[in-house]
C-alpha cells in the first residue's frame, strides 16, 4: 500500500440508496443456469428441452470474477450473499467459491438454496468450506405430487436424505421452501408441517409467483398465505413472531406448543417491495435489481473489457441509484399495461 493511500473503514463508506431510499444489502448470485429438475413453475420442459441452449462454461462468470464483484458489492453495502441457480450444486468445485466468499471482509452471512438432490453428496464439504446454513426446496412429501412439481426428476427420498446429511454436517438452521400451487400440491402442505415440526427444520411456504414468461402463471393458482396460515393454525395453534431483521421476506409464526415455527413468503398477496434491498447477479454476470426485471446490465462485459474496480463500482452505484422497481406492489397494473414485456427467467438469475 502506498503511503498516501487512505483506508476508509467499510462502515463509513456511503451506501447508495435507490429512488425509494432503499439501500443495497443482499446479493443473490446464480452460479449455474442449468438444473437437474424441470419444475413446471420455473423451467417447464416444453421450453427447457434437450436442445435448449444453456450458457457455455466460458460464458458463466469464473469464481475469481464472482469474488471480485462480491468484494465491490460489499463496498456499496452488501452484507449477505446467497448462492443459487438453476441448481448451484451442479457447479463444479463450488466449495472453493464458498471458501472465498465466506472469508470476504464485510460479509456477515452466506447462504445457499438447493433442490437437495445432490446435497447428501456435498453437505460435509460445503460445511468444511465455511457454509453455515442451507435452504432446501421441497414442494411435497407425496411422491406423485413431488414428481409433478419437479418435472418427474429426483425423488422425495433423495431430498430427505440431503436434508439429513445437511443436519448431520451442522448446516443449520435448515430452511425448507415449498412453492404452493392450488390444485397441485396445496392439499399436501400440512404434511410438510407435520413432518418437520419440532425437528429444527423451518418450513416456509412460497406463493406461486409470475416470474419469467414461461410458467403460464394465473392468479387462480396462487394460494394466499393467509388461507394456508389459517389451515395450519386450525390444526396447530400459532402466534405471529417478530421479523428477525428489516427486509426479511418471510412472515413468521411460532407454534404455541413450542415446536418451532413456520414461515410464509407472500410476494403476490402481501408484496414487500418497500423493504427490498436485494440485487441479483445472473450466471453470466448480468445485474438485475428485481426478480421481475425486464432488463439488466452486464457487469461481465465491463469486467472482461478491462474495467477498473472504480469504474465497476461507479457502474453498480449508478444502476442502484436509478432503481425504481416495485413490481409486486404494482403487479396488477403492470400486467395489464405491459403484460407482454419479456421478464427475466428465474432459473437464470436465481430465486
Ligand atoms: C429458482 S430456485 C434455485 C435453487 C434451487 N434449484 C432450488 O430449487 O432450490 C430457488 C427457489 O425459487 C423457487 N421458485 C422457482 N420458481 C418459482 C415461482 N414461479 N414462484 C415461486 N417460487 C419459485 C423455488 O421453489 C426455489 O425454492
Ligand atoms: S425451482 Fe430450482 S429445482 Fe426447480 S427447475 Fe427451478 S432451479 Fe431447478
Amino acid at each position: 500500500m502506498s503511503q498516501n493511500e487512505v483506508v476508509v473503514p467499510l462502515a463509513r463508506l456511503k451506501s447508495p440508496r435507490d429512488s425509494h431510499a432503499r439501500p443495497i444489502r443482499d446479493l443473490r448470485i446464480s452460479v449455474m443456469d442449468r438444473c437437474n429438475f424441470r419444475c413446471p413453475y420455473c423451467m417447464p420442459r416444453e421450453t427447457f428441452h434437450d436442445k435448449y441452449r444453456f450458457l457455455g462454461s466460458a460464458e458463466r462468470l469464473a469464481f475469481e470474477e464472482i469474488v471480485r464483484l462480491a468484494r465491490l458489492f460489499v463496498q456499496l453495502g452488501v452484507r449477505k450473499l446467497r448462492l443459487t441457480g438453476g441448481e448451484p450444486l451442479l457447479r463444479a468445485n463450488l466449495p472453493d467459491l464458498i471458501g472465498d466468499l465466506t472469508t470476504l471482509p464485510g460479509i456477515d452471512d452466506v447462504a445457499l438454496t438447493t433442490n437437495g438432490v445432490l446435497l447428501a453428496q456435498h453437505a460435509a464439504e460445503l460445511k468444511a468450506a465455511g457454509l453455515k446454513r442451507i435452504t432446501v426446496s421441497l414442494d411435497s412429501l407425496d411422491p406423485e405430487v413431488f414428481a409433478r412439481m419437479s418435472g418427474g426428476l429426483g425423488s422425495v427420498e433423495d431430498v430427505l436424505d440431503g436434508i439429513e446429511h445437511a443436519r448431520r454436517a451442522g448446516l443449520i438452521p435448515i430452511k425448507l421452501n415449498a412453492v404452493v400451487q392450488r390444485g397441485l400440491n396445496d392439499h399436501t402442505a400440512l404434511d410438510l408441517v407435520e413432518r418437520f415440526r419440532g425437528t429444527g427444520v423451518i418450513v416456509r411456504f412460497i406463493e406461486y409467483m409470475d416470474v419469467g414468461n414461461r410458467n403460464h402463471w394465473q392468479p387462480e393458482l396462487v394460494v394466499p398465505s393467509k388461507e394456508l396460515a389459517a389451515r395450519i393454525g386450525e390444526r396447530w395453534p400459532v402466534e405471529p413472531l417478530e421479523r428477525n431483521y428489516r427486509g426479511e421476506v418471510a412472515e413468521r409464526y411460532g407454534f404455541k406448543d413450542g415446536q418451532g415455527e413456520v414461515g410464509f413468503i407472500s410476494s403476490v398477496t402481501q408484496p414487500f417491495c418497500g423493504d427490498c434491498s436485494r440485487a441479483r447477479l445472473s450466471s453470466d454476470g448480468v445485474i438485475y435489481t428485481c426478480l421481475f426485471a425486464t432488463q439488466g446490465t452486464s457487469l461481465r462485459d465491463a469486467l472482461r473489457g478491462g474495467a477498473s474496480d472504480d469504474a465497476l463500482l461507479e457502474m453498480i452505484r449508478n444502476i442502484w441509484t436509478h432503481r425504481t422497481d416495485r413490481y409486486s406492489e404494482m403487479r396488477a397494473d403492470l400486467r395489464r399495461d405491459s403484460g407482454q414485456q419479456p421478464k427475466v427467467e428465474m432459473y437464470y438469475i436465481g430465486g
